[in-house]
């Protein structure tokens, strides 16, 4: 808490910045946090003792391969691309950060479709990039139509689109991606976070070649079991990736961060293994949800549930029974709505245990 006296030795922030409080979803010591959608499985075994070994022989006084070729070359082979048409950052917010302030900024337009991941607007404010949205329809579909008739209407620089959709769950069709590509003059980014989870023929990463200002931005901090490794990555053309580095940090990506991403996708086999048991226990709850008629859920492709109660509030009951998810319930098209992380069968049992409690002492 500041005092007056704080107040005037302070400089103060830039305008865009007056009044805002810093983004992140709560960091609870609660018994089951499933609000920020990490996998609850940790990496494989074998994983961090191969990462001790093989930074050994690292020379930290030095600074790191610049363009992290090494990782991008790995990276490059997973997918079939050439490794010019890769790039890695910490984590995939800071790939979309370097995306909009390479191509967004004061006069430059991002359109991103509600409901859709609530950085794009930060993301926005904090590169001046001016911030139009667009709706899902009724049911969180985008089809190929309304794309077109969105970027016809705000004739967009970016278009950020999050497939699987967080926080609904349901990927994006190719023909909205090509229609929202095809009609706009616009860089398009598709933010696969979550397309592991789903079928591989969700991604559109067989689309690159066809549309030139396709971009697509994924993580290893969701399937991958590596949120705290803060490691995202880009593929797109070549001169996307020639243009992100002249806003890139030098050396942002440090050495034992290269070298662990690539330990991991030496092991991805065993790394995403886990996917199975996600998508068995995302249909299990989903089922018991289904069973409960106060609360409706939407069908889901990532590893997370939208769940929506109208008549009873479920975000402070949930957290008194030691349950964390993420309250979207005040946001728009989302009244009612909470989201919740697939975690261990344990997890998931606290959370079915714990909303068929608040909704048994809403009926007393
Ligand atoms: C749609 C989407 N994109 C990007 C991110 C950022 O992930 P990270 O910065 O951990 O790679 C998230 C994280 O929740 C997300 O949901």
């Amino acid at each position: 808490m500041s005092t007056t006296a704080d107040r005037a030795m302070r400089v103060p922030v830039r305008d865009e910045l007056l009044g805002v409080s810093p983004y992140g979803a709560p960091q609870l010591d609660v018994p089951v946090r499933l609000n920020t959608n990490e996998t609850a499985e940790p990496p494989p075994a074998g994983f961090l003792e191969a990462v001790g070994d093989r930074i050994q022989s690292l020379e930290l006084n030095r600074y790191p391969d610049r363009p992290h070729r090494q990782l991008r070359e790995a990276l490059a082979v997973r997918v079939g691309l050439t490794p010019d048409r890769v790039w890695a950052a910490n984590g995939s917010n800071e790939v979309l950060a370097q995306l909009l302030q390479t191509y967004g900024g004061p006069g430059r337009l991002a359109l991103h479709v509600r409901p859709g991941y609530s950085m794009y607007p930060e993301l926005c404010r904090t590169t001046s990039t001016r911030s139009a949205q667009f709706d899902l329809d009724e049911d969180f579909q985008l089809d190929a139509a309304s794309a077109a008739a969105a970027v016809t209407a705000h004739d967009p620089d970016l278009v950020l689109v999050p497939s699987p959709n967080n926080p609904v769950g349901t990927p994006v069709g190719h023909d909205a991606i090509r229609a929202l590509h095809d009609g706009s003059r616009a860089l398009v980014i598709v933010d696969e976070a979550y397309v592991e989870f789903g079928p591989d023929e969700a991604s559109v990463l067989g689309l690159l070649d066809e549309l030139p200002r396709l971009v697509i931005v994924r993580t290893f901090s969701k399937a991958f079991r590596l949120a705290g490794l803060r490691l995202g990555y880009l593929l797109a053309a070549s001169w996307v990736v020639d243009d992100v580095q002249k806003v890139r940090l030098p050396y942002h990506l440090d050495a034992v961060k290269q070298v662990a991403g690539l330990v991991a996708l030496e092991q991805e086999t065993v790394f995403l293994e886990h996917r199975a048991r996600v998508a068995a226990e995302r249909e299990r709850v989903s089922r018991a949800l289904r069973e409960i008629p106060e609360v409706e859920v939407f069908d889901s492709a990532a590893n997370f549930l939208l769940v929506r109660s109208t008549e009873v509030s479920l975000f402070e009951p949930l957290l008194a029974h030691g349950v964390l998810v993420r309250d979207f319930s005040s946001q728009p098209r989302l009244s009612g709505c909470v989201r919740v992380t697939i975690g261990t069968a344990a997890e998931n049992d606290a959370f079915l245990a714990a909303l068929r409690d608040v909704l048994d002492a809403a009926r007393a």
